[in-house]
């Protein structure tokens, strides 16, 4: 699959077949965040896969009940483990590193035949506890992952003209 069609393909699936994500498929999409690039290739993250019934009710709950959390056979949570680390611009370092394997993460799934959602409304605390994510680290996002049960949507996006200036901020 073109890279281009992976991207324009992506939509935020919200219904799950329930089926489980079989292993290779599973690895392909893991392969694409290992391959992602980091600051200074520090590579400091780790991801939680999460596939047991029980831990992903109580995630589900950690994300104030978010059905398709619920209904997703695989959770993964991004963590950082360096998340006090700032860029030289000043911006921190790892919710941008973590973003890149994240996205990468979601546009494998598409050629898989696999559907992906973002989740970003989530107690820090909770998922922490139930993941035993060690207090000094950050969960960045967690990513649903299984087969889509409804189909994709066009896209709702600002026109590229609103969004592009050249050469200085307009
Ligand atoms: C950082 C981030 C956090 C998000 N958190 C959630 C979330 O908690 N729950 C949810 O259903 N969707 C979440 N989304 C999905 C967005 O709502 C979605 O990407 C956006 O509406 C555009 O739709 P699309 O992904 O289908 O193109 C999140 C997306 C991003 C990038």
């Amino acid at each position: 699959m073109e890279v281009k069609e992976a991207i324009e393909k992506r939509n935020s699936i919200r219904a799950y077949e329930d089926k489980p994500v079989p292993e290779d498929k599973l690895m392909r999409v893991l392969e694409a965040a290992r391959l992602a690039p980091s600051g200074h290739n520090s590579q400091a993250r780790k991801f939680v896969v999460v596939r047991d019934d029980e831990r992903r009710q109580a995630l589900g709950r950690a994300t104030g009940g978010q059905y398709h959390v619920h209904t997703a056979p695989v959770i993964i949570a991004a963590v950082a483990m360096k998340p006090e680390e700032l860029m030289p611009c000043g911006i921190p370092t790892s919710p941008v590193d973590l973003a890149i394997s994240l996205d990468h993460m979601t546009l494998a799934a598409v050629e898989e035949g696999l559907g992906t959602c973002w989740i970003g409304a989530f107690s820090q605390e909770e998922v922490k506890r139930i993941l035993q994510v060690p207090e000094e680290l950050s969960v960045i996002n967690l990513l649903t992952l299984g087969f889509p049960a409804e189909a994709g949507r066009p896209k709702n996006r600002k026109r590229l003209e609103d969004i592009i200036c050249y050469e200085t901020y307009k």
